[in-house]
Parts: C-alpha cells; structure tokens; sequence
C-alpha cells in the first residue's frame, strides 16, 4: 500500500491532485498537508472530505518536527509537492513570506523524507519525492522568434507547432532565469529539490508546468477574478497593455499529467507540463468577457468597456511558453481538452458556484493590491 503526503491540497491544483488519487487509488493512503493560508479552502474538498482513504492534517510544510512526526506516523513512501505562495504579485509585496514557505519549507521537507527514508530497512526503494514547479523559473521569452516568425497566439496547437516554429520555447534544459521573488523562489527550491537527489540519492522528480485554469482557482488570479469581475460589472485591470503570453492547461490535465509522472516518470529527470496554447492577455480577457456575457444571457461583448488598463506589473515577465514534448514523447500525455471547451466548462463552473466565490471574496483580497495598481 502507498502512504501519500501531498501537500498544499487544499488550495487550487493541489485539490484536483488530491480528487483524482483518491477517487482513482482507493487503495492508497492520501494525506493532504496544508496550512490553510489565505489560498488554502476546504471547500475545495468537500465531495472527498469523508473517504476513508482520506486524512487532512492542517500544518506548516516548514514546521520539521511535525512534517518528520507525520511521515513516521504514516509511514510515508510518496510526496507531491504542491504546497506554495503562488502569486506574482503578492511575492514583489512581501517576499519574505515566499523565501520561507518555498524554499525553506521544501527544504524542511526534503530534510524530513531523507531522515526518515533513511531509518527504514529499504532506505529509498520504493519511495518518491515528486516537487511541482512553474515554467516561470526560465524567465521570459521573446514575442517573435530568433527567425522573426510570430508564434500562434490565441489558437489552440498541437506539438506539432513546435516542430514548425523553431525552439524559442522552455526546455527542460532552458538555463534558469527567474526574475520576479515569485519564480526565484520556486527555481531555488527547484535547486535543493534537485541537490538531494545529487547528493543524498533520494529519488526526487521536478516537473515545471505553465499557467493552469479551471475550478476553485483563488480569485486573485486573472481567470476567476476577471469571471467575477464580468458577472458583478466590476473593472477589469490589465496590466500594462496586455500584450503578455501565457500558456494555458486546464487544471485536470495537469493533474494528469502529476498522477503520470508520479507513476512512471524517471527519478532524476525533469518534465515540462503545457498546454501548446499561447494566449495574449487582451485576447484571452476578450473571450472570457464573450463566455460570460453569453451564459448570463447578455448581448456578447457588452461588458468590453470594462476593461481598464492599469499600471504593469513589476519586471512583467513578456511570454511563457512550454515545449512539453518530452513528455509525450516518454509518457504519451498530451492535453485532453481543446482550449475551447476548457474555458467554457470553467466559466460555466465560476458561474454556477457562486456561493463559493462569495465565500471567498470579502473583499479584502482585492484591496490587497490597490497600492500597486491602483483602486479597482
Ligand atoms: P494555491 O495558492 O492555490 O494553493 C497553495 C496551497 O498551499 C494553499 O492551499 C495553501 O494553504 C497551501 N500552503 C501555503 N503555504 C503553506 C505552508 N507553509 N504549509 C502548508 N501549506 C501551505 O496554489 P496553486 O496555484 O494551486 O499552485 C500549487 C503549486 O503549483 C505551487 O507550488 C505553484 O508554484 C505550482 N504551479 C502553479 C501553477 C498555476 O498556474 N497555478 C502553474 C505551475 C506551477
Ligand atoms: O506560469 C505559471 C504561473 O502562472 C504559476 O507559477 C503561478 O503560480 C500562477 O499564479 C501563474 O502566474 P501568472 O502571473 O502568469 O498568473 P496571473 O493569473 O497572476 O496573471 C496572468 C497574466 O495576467 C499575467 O501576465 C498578469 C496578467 N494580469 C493578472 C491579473 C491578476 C492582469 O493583467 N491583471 C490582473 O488583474
């Protein structure tokens, strides 16, 4: 039997890791680890909450003697890392706060599983530490590429636009160059990830995914919040002039991809998890305003005039884009769901759980920003 720590289940992609490993593996243990910071939402949880494959411990990740406790307690063999800060803007107010939870709280892991695993008989056979990163360690891309073509923006491709394209995309072997505290973060917990595994032996796979959307991601993040936004005829700030890329995977896919990879990926080796989807902020904003304004029965396009642009963000990194080709390659994953339909089934969902956004949004958490762009 597999005795699972994952950590950080309670909030956005940790949720949907958690549902499917103890819907799919009635047969494991699943411990969700999870500080219940202002991400984290039990509610998130509710239609597993009573399996008894199922414990849900409240802790900090960086509280060692409790993280050692837990996994002799439950005789742990497996750990996926999902628990983090994960927000840009929150990290250039406060970078203090993501120091601690992702690199010293992935170390206080790390060091946990190793003494641990190595008091056991077996050492580390059998056992996995799976750590999830961002593609946001790379840093940013150029918007055209070394040969001046532009990529496909805003029109779900295959891995076949790859080929055709050229190499301006994130590679596992893309030199880190993370600029925002944010992704220096995640790349230095990426670092000591990596390091225990070069030093210690301890089996550790690193996987860096791209921007996920899809239900029960918190409301500060551009997708649900601008959803909200729409729904109450509230602004939407873009930053700058919205012109950024990101690569968009809807969330149960990357929760595919994690339960693959736990499953069958090498130890050592890193793996690039995205969507083959490049969307511009502006492009991807005008058709979620369209989603929303269509299922809520308004004329489409209604509500553009909402869109405000406001200050950028600080050092805005230009574009991310995944080349996850190795991936297929190795484990055959590849996205399930066209852009089309992931972005629908999402508005949908926002639009019919609005209870649980209300739960969520006091208020408070849009004040946080207003020093940095600006009243909302
Ligand atoms: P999230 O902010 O929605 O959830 C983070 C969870 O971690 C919350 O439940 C929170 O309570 C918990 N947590 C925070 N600090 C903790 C601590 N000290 N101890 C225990 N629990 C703690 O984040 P998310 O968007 O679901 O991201 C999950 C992971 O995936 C992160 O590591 C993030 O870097 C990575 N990631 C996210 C995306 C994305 O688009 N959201 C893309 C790639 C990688
Ligand atoms: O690429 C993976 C990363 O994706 C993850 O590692 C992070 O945890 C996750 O938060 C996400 O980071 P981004 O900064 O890309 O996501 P966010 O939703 O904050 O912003 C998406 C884009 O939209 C970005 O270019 C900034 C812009 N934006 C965002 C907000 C919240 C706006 O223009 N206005 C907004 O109000």
């Amino acid at each position: 039997m597999k005795s699972i720590i994952i950590t950080g289940g309670a909030g956005f992609i940790g949720s949907h890791v958690v549902r499917l490993f103890v819907n799919k593996y009635p047969e494991y243990r699943i411990i969700n680890v999870d500080k219940l910071t202002y991400a984290g939402n039990l509610a998130n949880l509710k239609d597993i909450e009573d399996k008894p494959n199922y414990r849900f411990v409240k802790a900090d990740i960086c509280d060692f003697d409790t993280m050692y406790a837990l996994m002799q307690e439950e005789q742990v063999t497996g750990i996926i890392h999902l628990a983090a800060e994960s927000h840009v803007d929150r990290s250039i107010k406060d970078p203090f706060t993501f120091a601690r939870t992702n690199v010293m709280g992935t170390l206080s892991l790390l060091q946990a599983a190793k003494l641990y695993w190595e008091a056991q008989p077996e050492k580390y056979e059998g056992k996995r530490f799976y750590h999830i990163s961002t593609d946001e360690v790379y840093g940013a891309l150029e918007m055209t590429h070394p040969e001046g073509i532009t990529p496909p923006f805003s029109t779900q491709a295959s891995s076949e636009h790859h080929e055709a394209y050229g190499e301006d995309f994130f590679v596992e072997t893309t030199k880190y160059n993370p600029h925002s505290p944010y992704s220096a973060s995640k790349a230095s917990s990426d670092h000591f990830v990596r390091a225990f595994h070069d030093t210690y032996g301890m089996p550790t796979i690193v996987t860096n995914c791209s921007n996920n959307y899809g239900p029960y991601q918190f409301p500060e993040k551009l997708i649900p919040l601008f959803i909200n936004n729409i729904r109450h005829r509230k602004p939407l700030p873009v930053y700058g002039k919205g012109e950024n890329v990101r690569d968009w995977l809807y969330v149960e896919d990357h929760a595919r991809a994690i339960d693959l990879i736990f499953h069958q990926g090498t130890i050592a080796e890193t793996y690039n998890i995205g969507g083959f989807n490049e969307w511009k902020n502006i492009d991807i904003i005008k058709v979620v305003i369209n989603t929303v304004d269509r299922l809520l029965g308004r004329a489409e396009g209604e509500d553009m005039d909402l869109i405000t642009y406001v200050t950028d963000r600080a050092g805005h990194d230009m574009r991310y884009a995944i080349d996850s080709r190795k991936l297929q390659a190795e484990l055959g994953w590849e996205p399930s769901l066209q852009f089309e339909e992931g972005i629908e089934k999402t508005v949908r969902w926002y639009l019919d759980h609005q209870e649980w956004m209300d739960n969520i949004t006091s208020g408070e958490y849009e004040k946080y920003y207003d020093d940095m762009y600006g009243k909302r």
